[in-house]
């Protein structure tokens, strides 16, 4: 099966094997096949976080399941269950069309529900697990249905427990606990801005929060329907406090966050990749974003090897420059980093 069109990069690619499962109640007896059961299976939701540098080596399960489900209307918390099938925009938008808050910041984030835990996606100073309350999976491993908690998912920065063991989990369904109260975040840069922008001062609705994200993400992202690209191509470092602020001080321009504890810091890598002069590059039909550094692009025929390749150059490049090490954000098939 071609997977040309399952993945936003638009490479080329082929499974030997694709799986549409529309009901995940089949996945025991479909893992109880001999090509499932012992070999690689690559679950994909919407392929906007993967680049096949090569083929899958064994079967590809695609997740079309779609229910959405509120278990306790009233509360002032809500508890939202929702199947890996659901795309991740239209998930936010039927949360805020039902007075559910706390997903705003996360609009426009291309990919599906069951994606959305694996990666931690995060954008705009939230991270999805701070909405997530439990992620329910079939264990391979185990042949069973399992339901972990957040606590237990190792969630961090662009990571979780699933991306460790890419093999072992399929997210069935995700819970996510949802306010009806707005606890609105706007202290990410552009936000405001954003929101003035919109003519609207006070208090904003969740929805307005949206509605800026949205405005911003246009701008700055090229929309994988007419430009290849699977967002962020590289994770933002986390380095110790003294390494970043000696950079700092060789280059007072560059910004700096606060890091997974007091003594890290986390580092722009659109910005480091900036600075060595990528932003706009072309080889062939594999390139950079002109508006963001951090985006490896397909102008259109590029390889999944060729993009690869790039990245692998963009990395050298500021390891040399700046001695930090960056690393892929997306999942990479068929090859290594
Ligand atoms: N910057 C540059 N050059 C550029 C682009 C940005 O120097 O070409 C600088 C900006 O000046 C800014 C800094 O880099 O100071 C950060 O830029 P931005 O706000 O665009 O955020 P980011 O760190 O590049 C992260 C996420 C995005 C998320 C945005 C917004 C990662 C790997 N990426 O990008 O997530 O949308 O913040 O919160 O953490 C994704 O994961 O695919 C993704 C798009």
């Amino acid at each position: 099966a071609r997977l040309d069109a399952r993945n936003t990069f638009g490479v080329a690619a082929r499974a030997p094997m694709l799986v549409e499962v529309t009901d995940t109640a089949a996945l025991p007896e479909l893992f109880g096949y001999a090509m499932l059961r012992d070999g690689p299976v690559l679950v994909l939701g919407g392929g906007s976080n993967l680049l096949f540098a090569g083929d899958p080596a064994g079967a590809v399960l695609a997740l079309s399941s779609q229910r959405i489900e509120i278990l306790n209307e009233h509360a002032d918390v809500c508890i939202v269950r929702a199947d890996a099938g659901v795309g991740w925009h239209d998930f936010v938008l039927w949360t805020l069309g039902q007075g559910l808050c706390g997903l705003e910041n996360l609009a426009l984030i291309p990919g599906t529900v069951g994606a959305a835990p694996i990666q931690n996606i995060g954008a705009y100073g939230v991270e999805v697990r701070e909405r997530i309350r439990a992620v329910h999976a079939f264990d391979r491993r185990d042949g069973g249905f399992v339901r972990i908690d957040a606590g237990d998912c190792a969630f961090a920065y662009r990571d979780s427990l699933f991306k460790h063991d890419p093999d072992r989990y399929v997210v069935t369904n995700v819970e996510f606990a949802l306010p009806r109260t707005p606890e609105l975040r706007l202290d990410y840069a552009g936000i405001g801005e954003e929101l003035q922008a919109m003519g609207i001062d006070g208090t904003p609705r969740a929805s307005q929060v949206a509605e800026a994200v949205i405005r911003i993400r246009q701008r700055k992202l090229p929309d994988p329907a007419l430009l290849g690209n699977a967002g962020s191509f590289f994770k933002n470092p986390i380095v110790p406090a003294g390494i970043a602020e000696t950079l700092q001080y060789e280059h007072p321009g560059m910004p700096m966050f606060r890091g997974s504890s007091d003594d890290t810091r986390k580092l722009s890598a659109a910005w480091l990749i900036d600075q060595c002069g990528w932003k706009g590059h072309r080889d062939g039909d594999a390139g950079v974003s002109a508006e963001h550094a951090l985006v490896l692009v397909n102008h259109g025929q590029a390889t999944g090897l060729q993009l690869l390749d790039l990245a692998r150059r963009i990395a050298a490049s500021v390891q040399a420059r700046f001695g930090i090490a960056i690393e892929p954000e997306p999942r990479i098939i068929g090859a290594t980093w």
